[in-house]
């Protein structure tokens, strides 16, 4: 399978199976059938237009944090009122965007927004409807760029201050304030991070009901972990366990925004070996794919399994899996164990999730294609760029 796509497809390529992301939107779904929510998937970590179809055809609803997401989303067929328009700095074409498209809620990171909102829902003439997102000040266990809910991070607003700025949005004629949400980090392998920070948000809820402030949905983020390398793959199960007798007796709709527990698994990067080499000792084995297609590695220091496609039988030699971008760097992987040959294909695994959406054209590389399986069929769903893509919008200077 794996030459046929090479050879259709060219390499590097994403390929994504269809069914592996049903599955994962099911198993949140299933899991949260007793209560009412809505599974709200954060469309930066795969923003294909194919994969967000898939997901809309499903039932999903979308986290967007831009106007191009929100252009995607309604491109692919998602709902616009099941869309959540996450982030820290919207922009007022953004934010009259999503008012345009009458989205299901604004999730407000601060004071300056809420006015923000409420003029431009003014004169728009809509009433925006609202959450704030409340940093609960929670550790969890990840890489530190990506946790978003401790108080020095730049997201949300600081838990004690919530009940004021709900007062001050009560005041605000074109806002409704609908919820309250957070949204934790990234890569979070177990439930008790969302038991803490739910427990606060309810917190809050009973505190506003208290002043007539009634709030009906309560959005947890996402941020559930897959299996890389030695973490743990999110217990959805365990997650139920946490929010459905919260949920069950009352009137509150549960959100959450998984991106990559959706599709990172989904994925595989498939990429070519263009040469070996043994350089001080070190061998390294020099692949098509480099930091520009998927640069989680370089980023986060991130572990991704790389397996050949056709096994050869040999001495496996410790070696780095590297591209050829002009940089230290650029590598795929560290000290892996690997018998292969120019010629040979690799997958890099679990790069669903935060590969394409992140890639880039350093070193004036095309982004390279993408492709979704279907059963024992494949489709072409984003072409490789081509070199005269690279300029399109780049002009010389008048002579
Ligand atoms: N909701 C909000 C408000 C977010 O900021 C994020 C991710 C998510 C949901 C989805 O998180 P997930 O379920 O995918 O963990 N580029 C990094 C991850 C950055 C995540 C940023 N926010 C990586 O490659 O690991």
């Amino acid at each position: 399978m794996w030459d046929k796509l090479a050879e259709q497809y060219g390499t590097p390529c994403y390929i994504y199976k269809k069914d592996i992301i049903e599955q994962k939107w099911n198993a949140f779904a299933e899991v949260l059938k007793p209560i009412s929510h809505q599974i709200c998937y954060a469309v930066k970590a795969n923003s294909n237009l194919a994969i967000l179809n898939v997901l809309a055809k499903l039932g999903s609803g979308f986290d967007i944090v831009s106007g191009g997401e929100l252009a995607r989303v309604l491109k692919a067929g998602g709902d616009p009122q099941k869309i959540v328009f996450s982030g820290v700095g919207k922009q007022d074409a953004e934010i009259l965007a999503a008012l345009e498209a009458n989205i299901g809620c604004f999730n407000i990171e601060s004071q300056f927004e809420l006015g923000q909102i409420n003029q431009l829902a003014k004169s728009a003439n809509k009433i925006a409807p609202i959450a704030l997102r409340i940093n609960p000040d929670i550790p969890i266990k990840s890489h530190r760029y990506i946790a978003t809910g401790l108080k020095e991070n730049k997201f949300g607003i600081p838990i004690q201050e919530a009940i004021e700025l709900y007062l001050y949005a009560k005041t605000l004629p074109n806002l409704k304030i609908i919820g309250i949400a957070c949204h934790l980090g990234s890569q979070i392998q177990d439930a008790e991070p969302y038991e803490i920070a739910l427990k606060k948000l309810l917190h809050i809820i009973d505190e506003l009901a208290k002043k007539d402030i009634h709030i009906t949905q309560c959005d947890i983020g996402g941020g559930y972990s897959v299996h890389y390398q030695s973490e743990q793959g999110f217990n959805i199960t365990e997650l139920g366990k946490v929010v459905l007798p919260e949920f069950i007796h009352r009137k509150l709709r549960l959100l959450i925004e998984p991106g990559r527990a959706i599709v990172a698994e989904s994925g595989v990067l498939l990429t070519k070996v263009i040469s070996t080499k043994i350089q001080s000792d070190k061998n390294f084995v020099i692949v098509d794919a480099a930091m520009n297609d998927l640069i989680r590695p370089a980023l986060y220091e991130a572990y991704h399994e790389i397996v050949p496609c056709n096994p050869r039988h040999g001495v496996e030699k410790e070696c780095d899996v590297v591209g050829p971008v002009c940089e230290t760097g650029d590598f795929l992987g560290h000290h892996r164990k690997l018998c292969v040959e120019a010629g040979d294909l690799l997958q890099i695994l679990n790069a669903g999730a935060y590969g394409f959406t992140m890639s880039s054209n350093y070193n004036s590389r095309p982004r390279c294609a993408e492709v979704m399986v279907v059963g024992d069929k494949s489709f072409l769903i984003r072409a490789r760029e081509t070199l005269e893509q690279l300029w399109e919008n780049e002009t010389c200077l008048p002579e």
